[in-house]
């Protein structure tokens, strides 16, 4: 016969492939509004739902109503009036028990008076869908956390700029406060203090989260990062109501790390656990612990809590990225992830337990040096030494009010200072008058702190041993191979001024 079929295969060939594919086939009339089915195999009634004994006319798949998208049909229509064939045409038509599911559809069409004469072939391709918007969705979470990326990137840029001014408000608010003041004047002195403190741990949680915070580690004392952390707090908490019982261990070994990173987890976990006391009771009672695990050869702090805890859905969560359940504006959501980064980069771990309803503890774990405190300790910092007479400073500093601020602390601290705005007025300075301790920025305009370097590496390297610089976000700049490579003191932007004495009194001892 003219189809071409052997003469040896049986008369109901066709007819067993029509029942048995697993396809659905359909041939039939499509009109602009109705159509008529000639014929629909048994797995077409199975994709859209028509039971067995339902006669093949009321089958009928192209029917008006069964497209979830009246257009769609439309434009099916007049694909196939247009080319006469359509290939894997996906279209969203309605199961008889009206569920939607995706139909990829291959036909062809001959033009009658005014219908169509169609032949299709069409699959159920709802899994594929589904699993093809899975993938859509797992791009589209990709794509925003380069998005998230590239905001940190944006953000630590915009970090860096804010370092300059709030390294000035915070020294002339900590210059301000060593003065007799009102009392109305030093509350405003407070909360100037407290909302400047409050940017600078946004600017350095930025800075960290965008892993540009540069680290310099050296053998730490765990107790006394936490007691100089509980000291940043113990105001608040006295007129919060919240009682600090402390357990720190006397004798604990030392742990190679970034005090300032510690302190900045320890800080989080102490100003969370604050806020969620207070949140809850208005009161609160936090223990904190230290203790050291021979056999990990690890050193532990605790910080828990009598707050309401944290249910276990909620614990997956604290160490994502933004994840807060505080008011717009009073967390980024960043505290815990910043922690966990620093503990991992430290070589360590922080986790945490909760009871609901019975508080929560977080414990960080610190791999220790193996070396011990030398002394057990009794008061927190040594008494600082006198300055002695004549001891001088010069502060090179192009943010002039800062730069005051800083030679003025010294001066309180017994050094008799001198002030450049610029690395060439520094170079002057230094040809001629002896220093003993420089106090650097390191951008500055014309001569920055590099050059000054290198002109005192030439002409007077003793002098480079008695540099400190002070700097902004130096990460991945050259700054940071700079202050790697000269092994020079340095300060992070924002500081304290205390830090600046007691740096430039190490240097001078
Ligand atoms: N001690 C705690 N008790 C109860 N819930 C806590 C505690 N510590 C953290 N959480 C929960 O974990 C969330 C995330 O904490 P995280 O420190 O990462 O961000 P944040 O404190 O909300 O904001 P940020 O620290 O950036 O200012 C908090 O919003 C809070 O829901
Ligand atoms: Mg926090």
């Amino acid at each position: 016969m003219a189809s071409g079929r052997h003469p040896s295969l049986p008369d109901d060939a066709f007819f067993h492939l029509f029942e048995g594919l697993r396809e659905g086939v359909y041939i039939g009339l499509i009109g602009a509004d109705s159509s008529a089915t000639f014929a629909a195999n048994p797995h077409l009634r199975l994709i859209l739902g028509w039971a067995e004994d339902v006669a093949t006319s009321e089958v009928r798949p192209f029917e008006a109503d069964r497209f979830v998208d009246p257009i769609a049909r439309d434009s099916f229509v007049s694909l196939l009036k247009r080319d006469g064939a359509v290939h894997d045409h996906l279209l969203r038509l309605r199961r008889v028990d009206g569920t939607a599911v995706w139909i990829e559809v291959t036909a062809r069409a001959g033009p009658l008076a005014d219908s169509l004469r169609v032949e299709a072939v069409m699959r159920d391709v709802t899994e594929r869908k589904k699993l093809e918007d899975q993938a859509r969705e797992v791009f589209h979470q990709l794509s925003q956390a380069e998005k998230l990326a590239a905001l940190g990137q944006t953000m630590s840029g915009v970090a860096h700029e804010l370092n300059n001014p709030l390294a000035t408000v915070l020294a002339c608010a900590e210059r301000l406060a060593g003065r007799q003041l009102d009392d109305q004047t030093s509350r405003d002195l407070d909360a100037i203090h407290n909302a400047a403190e409050r940017a600078a741990r946004i600017v350095r949680n930025l800075q960290t989260f965008a892993r540009k915070r540069h680290t310099t580690r050296t053998m730490v004392d765990i107790n006394h990062v936490m007691r100089d952390t509980l000291a940043l707090r113990a105001y608040e908490q006295q007129v919060a109501n919240v009682v600090i019982v402390e357990a720190l261990a006397s004798a604990l070994p030392q742990v190679f790390a970034d005090p300032h990173q510690i302190q900045q987890v320890l800080l989080n976990l102490v100003i969370n656990a604050e806020h969620a006391m207070l949140g809850a009771h208005g009161r609160g009672l936090m223990m904190l612990r230290s203790w050291h695990e021979p056999e990990r050869d690890a050193v532990l702090l605790e910080v828990s809590d009598d707050g309401p805890g944290i249910p276990e859905d909620v614990q997956a969560k604290i160490f994502d990225p933004f994840f807060t359940t505080k008011a717009v504006g009073k967390g980024t959501g960043l505290g815990l992830t910043v922690a966990y980064a620093i503990a991992h980069e430290h070589g360590g771990r922080i986790s945490v337990s909760s009871v609901p309803g019975g508080g929560a503890s977080f414990v960080l774990e610190l791999p220790s040096g193996g070396t011990h405190v030398r002394a057990p300790e009794s008061s927190s910092a040594p008494p600082a030494a006198e300055v002695p007479v004549g001891t001088r400073a010069l502060v090179v500093e192009d943010e002039q009010a800062l730069g005051e601020a800083v030679a003025d602390t010294l001066r309180d601290a017994g050094f008799e200072v001198d002030r450049a705005a610029d690395g060439e007025e520094a170079i002057a300075h230094t040809q001629t008058r002896a220093y003993d301790v420089i106090i650097c920025d390191l951008k500055m305009p014309r001569v920055d702190g590099m050059e000054f370097f290198d002109h005192l590496a030439a002409t007077a390297p003793a002098l480079t041993k008695r540099l400190i610089f002070v700097t902004g976000d130096v990460a991945g700049t050259e700054a940071e191979a700079f202050l790697e490579r000269s092994g020079c003191h340095w300060l992070a932007k924002p500081f304290r001024l205390r830090d600046v004495v007691r740096l430039a009194r190490e240097v001078i001892a």
